[in-house]
């Protein structure tokens, strides 16, 4: 089979790559020249997604898998279209899919008769039917009876796409009834998992943003809790650790928000669709409050933070993976310049003008001699620094470190909803 991949960034190159490794013709088709010549000399631009270096080298090699700039050219040729083409949130927290449109449009051009269109970027309920088959229809081709079109959300953690592509179930749902039929059984061919049909494209997009969203007022409900035992002096780590001791109950980790572009972009997808979203609204209200409150709290701790040295450490905006998106490190270093701090920033993975570009100074090494460190993306490079020399205060931004072992290394521990040690 020929397969266009559409977007081949970090979710569409190793989906693409895979469904190559499978023996199938894939075209990865990106408006990225250099990604695109890069790709083509089996260069790597995702070095922290797991097995994706070797699987790109042995694809490029036995020729199922050619990069492109010419979508149209790639699609004329293929029985097959996924549609991988980020869509963010603008200015006003509406989703922005002008790149998807583009993307769409570049199809239209060179639909074949038959041809199936997948669209897997998470959307808005609707939008598949109402904006992007329409765009497919205005190449003149009939919806339904030319071509097909589904929507099939990726459901995949970032370093560990290839694995995740099979581990769990791909749920799908068609705009027309055998663009749903053919998606199934195209994802049951190229991965060989589980597939759950769903009656519509809507169903699909709609359970996409309800894993998000459950999500996002799942930490919310924890960030809740963290400031109510900040309250009464216990330690939320043990109170949800024993909550979750009982089958039904599975609260997530309390932290300084929510990052990356996912799970804090979604609720804001349901916010700007029909029907109810009052709580979707209050889970983002609750979460984005968090860099305010835990600076407050070192704040309250050190007796002000003006001219206070501070170190942010780990700037992306989970561990071990060097994506910065919605990467609420910027909030904290807004929450502490507000209150006079000096700031500084480090990330194991970034370079120095990586660093700059989220608008911290990069921080001179050794990394010594602060009044306090604020551990954001706990990097597997930081389990050798010594917290005691880092700063005679520790803040756990995502409950993440060792408690005892910043103690025993001569640093005061201060978690998210966990009383601060003894001074
Ligand atoms: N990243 C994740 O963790 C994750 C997880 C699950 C789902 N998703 C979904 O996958 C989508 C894609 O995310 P990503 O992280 O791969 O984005 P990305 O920005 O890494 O990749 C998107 C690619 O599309 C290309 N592109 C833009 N316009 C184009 C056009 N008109 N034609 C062809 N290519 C074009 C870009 O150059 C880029 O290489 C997200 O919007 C989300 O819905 C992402």
């Amino acid at each position: 089979m020929n397969v266009a991949v559409v977007g081949i960034g970090r979710i569409g190159l190793p989906v693409a790559a895979t469904i190559a490794s499978k023996g199938h013709r894939v075209f990865g088709c990106d408006v990225n020249a250099a990604l695109v010549e890069r790709v083509n000399r089996a260069g790597n631009p995702i070095p922290d997604e797991a097995g994706l270096d070797a699987m790109l080298r042995e694809v490029v090699a036995s020729g199922n898998f050619t990069a492109t700039t010419d979508t149209a050219g790639a699609v004329a040729q293929c029985e097959v279209v996924l549609f991988a083409v980020r869509v963010d949130i603008d200015g006003e927290g509406r989703a922005d899919l002008q790149y998807l449109l583009s993307a769409a449009d570049d199809v239209a051009r060179a639909l074949q008769p038959g041809t199936l269109c997948i669209f897997d970027t998470t959307l808005p309920v609707g939008t598949t039917r109402k904006l992007l088959a329409p765009r497919l229809e205005a190449s003149g081709k009939r919806l339904g009876v030319d071509f097909h079109v589904a929507f099939s959300p990726e459901r995949l953690l970032m370093g560990r796409v290839i694995e995740d592509l099979t581990k769990y179930p791909k749920v799908v749902g068609g705009v027309d009834p055998e663009g749903g039929a053919r998606a199934a059984a195209f994802y049951r061919e190229v991965f060989g998992g589980e597939v759950i049909e769903l009656a519509s494209a809507e169903a699909a997009e709609l359970s996409k943003l309800a894993e998000g969203a459950y999500r996002d007022l799942n930490i919310a409900l924890a960030n809740e809790l963290a400031m109510i035992a900040d309250v009464h002096g216990v330690d939320v780590a043990e109170v949800i650790r024993a909550a979750n001791s009982q089958p039904y109950s599975h609260i997530h980790v309390p932290g300084t928000g929510v990052g990356g572009h996912c799970i804090p972009v979604y609720p804001r997808f349901l916010m700007q669709g029909e029907g109810p979203s009052a709580l979707s609204a209050l889970g983002r209200r609750v979460n984005d409050a968090m860099p305010g409150y835990v600076v407050d709290r070192v704040a309250a701790l050190l007796g002000g933070l003006e001219r206070k040295r501070v170190l942010i450490l780990g700037l992306t905006f989970r561990p071990d993976v060097a994506v910065t998106f919605h990467t609420n490190a910027v909030d904290l270093l807004r929450e502490f310049r507000e209150r006079g701090a000096e700031v500084v920033g480090h990330d194991a993975l970034l370079s120095d003008a990586g660093v700059r570009e989220l608008g911290f100074e990069p921080a001179p090494q050794p990394l010594a001699g602060y009044d306090v460190a604020v551990v954001h993306a706990n990097h597997r490079a930081y389990a050798s620094l010594d917290w005691g020399k880092v700063a005679p205060l520790i803040v756990d931004a995502r409950n993440a470190l060792d408690r005892a072992a910043v103690e025993a290394a001569g640093a005061r521990y201060l978690g998210v909803g966990r009383p601060v040690s003894r001074a």
